[in-house]
């Protein structure tokens, strides 16, 4: 089971919450002088997040200058200034707002002919690795378990590859495009092997009601299978899973709340030892749990 799991009011308390981890990751680092490697989501779910990145820049100087990305996952046919393009996505929510290198930006290419992928993909999986890895992987949630564009069936050990989507994908993802005909059929994804033998920490993210009966689903699994692929982080050692009330509303009675503030609950599994809380203000950086 999940030790820690975060749940707030809204999908803007949650964006709060993961926005304050990051800055304070960003801030350690630029202290330091070292970059700080990010694995970044598209979709819905993370754009409260870098809208409140944004903020965060303009408004507290988090300084991006140092700051090195990585994307999960491009659509394979969409050419980067495409709409729809993760990559127009990402600079639309956040690399045109901050102060990123541009050449600290890494992004899949939807545009690599078929037989250039595994090549591409080596390539990227390589460059992850050149940088000491990632501090932070942000990972959105498929209606379907899918993290990434790791549809159901995903190995726990895949890399990065071209990816059929699926129906579920398609049909859920048919909203940011005219008619489901236009949604691509293929991605290009980092693989679930490359997600959790690369990253320090990973912050699952997941909002609204369409989420709830998925993490449902996944806390009940409790170990990695390949059918809900987020249950692989069962394998990971630093999970974060945050949520808002929504997409928590699922999660069964033995989940309790152990202590509230305004807007957050932390909730613990009734089988897990006893969580230590340290209250800290609704704009502290930090929250700390010992088991
Ligand atoms: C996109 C990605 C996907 C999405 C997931 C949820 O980069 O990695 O796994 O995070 O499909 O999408 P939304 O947030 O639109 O519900």
């Amino acid at each position: 089971m999940f030790s820690r799991i975060f749940v707030r009011e809204t999908p803007e308390g949650m964006a709060s919450r993961a926005a304050r981890a990051i800055q304070k990751k960003i801030m350690e680092n630029n202290e330091k002088k070292i970059p700080t490697v990010l694995g970044l989501a598209t979709g819905s779910t993370p754009e409260p997040l870098y809208k409140e990145l944004i903020r965060l820049h303009k408004e507290e100087n988090l300084d991006f200058s140092l700051v090195i990305t990585f994307n999960l996952d491009e659509y394979w046919g969409l050419e980067a200034n495409h709409s729809q393009s993760y990559n127009y996505y990402m600079h639309h929510h956040l690399f045109d707002h901050v102060n990123i290198k541009k050449e600290n930006i890494h992004m899949l290419d939807g545009t690599v002919p078929l037989e250039l992928i595994e090549e591409h993909a080596k390539k990227y999986e390589e460059q992850i690795k050149e940088v000491g890895g990632i501090d932070i992987q942000i990972l959105g949630l498929g209606v379907n378990g899918h993290i990434g564009f790791n549809e159901p069936g995903s190995s726990l050990d895949s890399k990065t590859r071209l990816i059929k989507l699926d129906d579920k994908t398609r049909d859920a993802n048919q909203r940011f495009f005219k008619s489901k005909d236009e949604v691509p059929t293929h991605a290009i994804t980092m693989g679930i092997g490359t997600i959790l033998q690369n990253s320090k920490a990973c912050y699952l993210i997941a909002t609204g009601p369409a989420k709830a009966d998925i993490i449902a689903a996944l806390y009940a699994a409790s170990s990695p299978n390949e059918d809900i692929p987020a249950t692989a982080l069962y394998a990971h050692k630093d999970v974060r899973i945050m949520l808002d009330k929504e997409a928590a509303s699922k999660l069964p009675s033995s989940v309790k709340p152990i202590k509230s503030l305004v807007s957050e609950s932390i909730y613990a599994p009734k089988t897990s030892v006893a969580l230590q809380f340290f209250p800290v203000s609704e704009h502290s950086s930090s929250i700390n749990l010992t088991q």
